[in-house]
């Protein structure tokens, strides 16, 4: 199972509605994928997939009040993709935020070994991928969803707040934590795609991260996908879009990873 988390230094990056619509377009090419919110700050997920009076949330087995079966929702039928995809929501009730805002280290080092055990139950489930779906910046929440994953795909703007802050998350977290990222930059506003601009902007990129992560890609800013109101999964409702075509090229990409497998545990 391939493992990876979606994550970045600032909010609204574009990292829920990448990693949803990769884990969709995974599932769509048949394989077996799970997605989780780990944004217990703000969470996402139960807004673009939609959820139930009996939906029961990750945050439950983080307490071991519920099992990984409980708090995994199937969707690949429902959906009708040709894989499975095992959704688990974050629970999106202010109290059940606060609760989760209020948490200190030393939980968030028991939430580890629980979400590592949910890693498992998922591996021997025989999924092929998991993605992670993380809140921004350096929380304790954040740093598990980095320390769990094979490698993070960082999703940055073009500005001058996320070069700075990818950077700067870059060195004060991937670094110590030697963990493998690749950058994507998402909205990029059409101008700059453009040549003489494109390049310029490249080179700028280049020079500024290459010795410290790998560009993964540069995705436009597609009117389409805030028209979908973020409750639209555009590799469902508009596979043909540039924008899902975009991904499904990244898709190729995060396939062509390869990672260490997990040694197999003795029965
Ligand atoms: N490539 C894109 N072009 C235009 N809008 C986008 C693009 N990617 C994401 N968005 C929009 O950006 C907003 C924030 O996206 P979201 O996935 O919630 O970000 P995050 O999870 O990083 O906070 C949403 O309205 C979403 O539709
Ligand atoms: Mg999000």
């Amino acid at each position: 199972m391939k493992c990876f988390t979606v994550h970045s230094y600032k909010g609204g990056t574009g990292k829920t509605t990448l990693a949803a619509n990769m884990a969709v377009i995974l599932a769509q090419r048949g394989l077996d994928v799970g997605i989780l919110d780990l944004d217990f700050q703000a969470p996402s997920l139960h807004t673009l997939f939609g959820v139930t009076p009996q939906t029961t949330y990750i945050n439950e087995f983080l307490v071991e009040k519920k099992t990984h079966r409980e708090v995994l929702t199937e969707l690949g039928k429902t959906l009708g993709l040709k894989g499975r995809l095992a959704v688990g929501f974050s629970d999106p009730n202010v109290e059940a935020i606060r609760t989760q805002l209020a948490r200190d280290r030393k939980w968030h080092m028991q939430a580890l070994s629980q979400l590592l055990n949910l890693k498992q139950h998922l591996e021997k489930d025989s999924l092929d991928y998991l993605v992670l779906d993380s809140a921004p910046g350096v929380h304790y929440s954040s740093v598990n969803a980095i320390v769990l994953a094979d490698f993070t795909v960082i999703v940055a703007k073009i500005d001058n707040f996320d070069f700075d802050g990818t950077l700067n998350i870059l060195d004060g977290l991937y670094a110590p934590l030697n963990k493998k990222t690749y950058l994507l930059f998402n909205k990029v506003v059409p101008p700059l795609m453009e040549e003489p601009r494109r390049s310029t902007m490249k080179s700028t990129i280049e020079e500024m991260f290459s010795a410290k992560t790998d560009l993964i890609g540069f995705l436009p800013c597609y009117c389409e996908v805030p028209l979908g109101m973020g409750s639209e999964i555009h590799a469902l409702t508009q596979p043909d879009t540039p924008f899902i075509k975009s991904i499904d090229k990244l898709a190729d990409r995060l396939e062509a990873i390869e990672v260490e497998e997990a040694e197999e545990e003795d029965a």
